[in-house]
């Protein structure tokens, strides 16, 4: 949830912390802060609120080593106190942390009753004291590091230094870090973005690795600090796909490019997605898995495997999976989908089915991901980096690589990458200015509504899921999904004069939801809608073709725009929504 940045080399880390920093602050913008080392003494600098809005004085500054945080609360309110990076009680040792340390109450109720000063109410400061305590009996940095990690219970990326030596200390259980590997310089992040512009060559951290980090990276197991051998990879993603260029928003830019990165997601190896074809097809109960906005593309994509491949994919929100696991076995196949590849729920559901001696593919977005680590397969979106909070171009990725799975399990592998070709062609038309300024008149409707509601039936359906939730998540209007054929079950309660109604339609369900479209224009709805043809009941229309399977891909681009304009209008940053996190690392 928090992004977390350490640098070691031959430059003043100052700049490059607050710079990795910025880039890391869709992960948590509660609040964010710094650590430089030198001549035996910190400089700390912790703030509140966004640190994309904010400069420092890097004059305060010294030092070729440091770390940086930005923090997504959870432990402790939002406060200066609260912020990371915590230090011990002598200012000698300093911590960064991401994830939760369960056991933190005892920790800390021992540390205090040996004289540690706690500044903080968060749950990571027991780290730099128990680091400090072994210190203290005579361990080195590293060693007392170990040993403080290893009282640890719950999950953590941590990255630590201290006032005596330059060594960095990089350890993860549960949460992402991965160690940068540039020229006599390193890093160590919870993603990539924050050093991507210093170096493309990378080592993903596992569970349970301690990257020790001086002169060079080593790599050691935690548990007997025997060395472990990890790959350096190299990143493809471009630097200036984490920048936003020409864009005043990521948001915008990520819809923007959406055109591209569908015709990315179809490039897969086809042999390797027959591969994985048949194992669908061989296996006994397919469960898709996913939170979210990757939820709803999931249940787009049970409809689609009906109607293509003409098969029944049972489709769980991952936080709800264990209920499911008395019909898991070694025959069951689930297919794990996650842009980041970090969200804990979607990994506690992957443990649940490896428990149980299921097979697990996963489709991310986020190379060297645990979600990836934890599959006996992956597929890649390769959607390049997703910066804005809100899942948008990996989203309609999700879509692609599923329409090619289910055409895929039919052995019409080509059909699917002909349907996706037709609809990144559209989408290049939907998202260009004239029909992004069409939409802009949309929003100054909307904007000063207080619900919402959308409605869809079939294929249709999950996409007035996934709009509801990218109109709300990043307006704050309150909006609502629903199967069309349902409203009229309780919540057409809500349906009074001018209340708008998005009402997403196909050839194939035109008749029946225009009849739901009717008993709600008869209670005063403002009806919105989005299809191939217009119809004299809709007060606004948007025309987008149909493309068929494909219509869970080009019929969301709209709302993504409309929701996008509706954030601007309401002053809302659309990039960094309030509450949220780009990766949901908490259970
Ligand atoms: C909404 C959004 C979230 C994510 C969800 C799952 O715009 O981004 O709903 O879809 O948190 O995240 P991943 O796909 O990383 O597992």
């Amino acid at each position: 949830m928090c992004g977390i940045i350490g640098y070691r080399g031959k430059r003043e880390a100052s700049e490059i912390l607050f710079e990795g920093l910025k880039k890391l602050s869709y992960r948590g913008y509660d609040s964010w802060g710094l650590c430089t080392s030198s001549e035996n003494k910190f400089s700390v600098s912790k703030a509140i609120g966004n640190i994309e809005q904010m400069d420092i004085d890097y004059s305060m500054f010294a030092g070729n080593i440091g770390i940086g945080h930005t923090r997504w609360a959870t432990h402790g309110g939002v406060s200066e106190a609260n912020a990371h990076p915590h230090l011990c009680s002598l200012e000698k040792v300093a911590v960064v942390h991401n994830g939760v340390i369960e056991n933190f109450q005892d920790l800390r109720s021992e540390l205090k009753s040996n004289g540690h000063k706690f500044k903080s109410e968060t749950d990571t400061e027991v780290i730099p004291h128990l680091i400090r305590e072994y210190m203290d009996k005579g361990a080195d940095f590293v060693d007392a590091v170990r040993s403080a990690l290893l009282r640890l219970e719950g999950s953590f990326a941590v990255v630590a230094i201290n006032t005596e030596d330059d060594t960095m200390v990089a350890s993860r259980r549960g949460s992402p870090l991965v160690v940068g590997m540039g020229d006599n310089e390193y890093f160590a992040a919870s993603d990539i973005p924050a050093f991507l512009e210093h170096t493309k060559s990378v080592i993903y951290l596992y569970d349970n690795d301690v990257a020790i980090i001086n002169d060079n990276v080593y790599v050691y197991n935690l548990s007997d600090m025997q060395p472990v051998r990890r790959e350096v990879d190299s990143i493809e993603w471009d630097v200036e796909k984490s920048m936003k260029g020409e864009f005043s928003h990521f948001m915008l830019k990520e819809i923007t490019e959406q055109s591209e990165t569908i015709k990315k997601a179809a490039e897969q190896d086809a042999e390797a997605m027959k591969r994985i074809a048949l194992e669908i097809n061989n296996a006994k109960g397919v469960f898709f898995v996913a939170c979210g906005s990757s939820y709803h593309a999931c249940l787009s994509a049970s409809y689609i495997f009906s109607a293509v491949a003409k098969m029944h994919i049972n489709v769980v929100l991952a936080s709800e999976f264990r209920g499911y696991k008395d019909f898991l076995c070694d025959k069951t196949l689930v297919i794990a989908v996650s842009q980041s590849g970090e969200t804990a729920d979607v990994l506690d559901a992957v443990g649940t089915a490896k428990e149980k001696g299921s097979k697990v593919l996963s489709i991310v977005n986020v190379m060297g991901s645990s979600l990836m680590r934890n599959s006996h397969h992956t597929l890649h979106m390769n959607a390049g980096p997703e910066i804005c909070v809100l899942s948008t171009k990996t989203y309609t990725s999700q879509l692609a690589v599923l329409t090619l799975l289910a055409y895929a399990c039919i052995d019409k592998y080509e059909d699917g990458t002909g349907v996706l070709d037709t609809a990144h062609n559209l989408v290049y038309n939907l998202t260009s200015r004239s029909t992004r300024d069409y939409i802009k008149c949309l929003a100054d409707i909307l904007k000063d509504k207080e619900h919402i509601f959308t409605i869809g039936r079939g294929l249709q359906y999950p996409t007035a899921l996934e709009a509801a939730l990218k109109i709300k998540e990043v307006s704050y209007i309150h909006a609502e999904g629903f199967a069309a054929g349902e409203l009229k079950h309780g919540s057409i309660a809500l349906i009074e004069k001018d209340t708008p109604v998005i009402a997403f339609v196909s050839p194939q369900n035109e008749r029946e939801t225009v009849s739901n479209v009717m008993e709600l224009k008869a209670r005063g709805a403002f009806i919105i809608g989005i299809g191939p043809d217009n119809n004299e009941i809709y007060d606004y229309f948007i025309k987008v073709p149909e493309t068929g399977y494909s219509d869970p891909i080009t019929q969301i681009i709209p709302i993504q725009i409309l929701a996008y304009r509706l954030a601007v209008l309401r002053k809302c940053n659309p990039d960094k929504p309030r509450n949220l996190a780009k990766s949901v690392t908490v259970r």
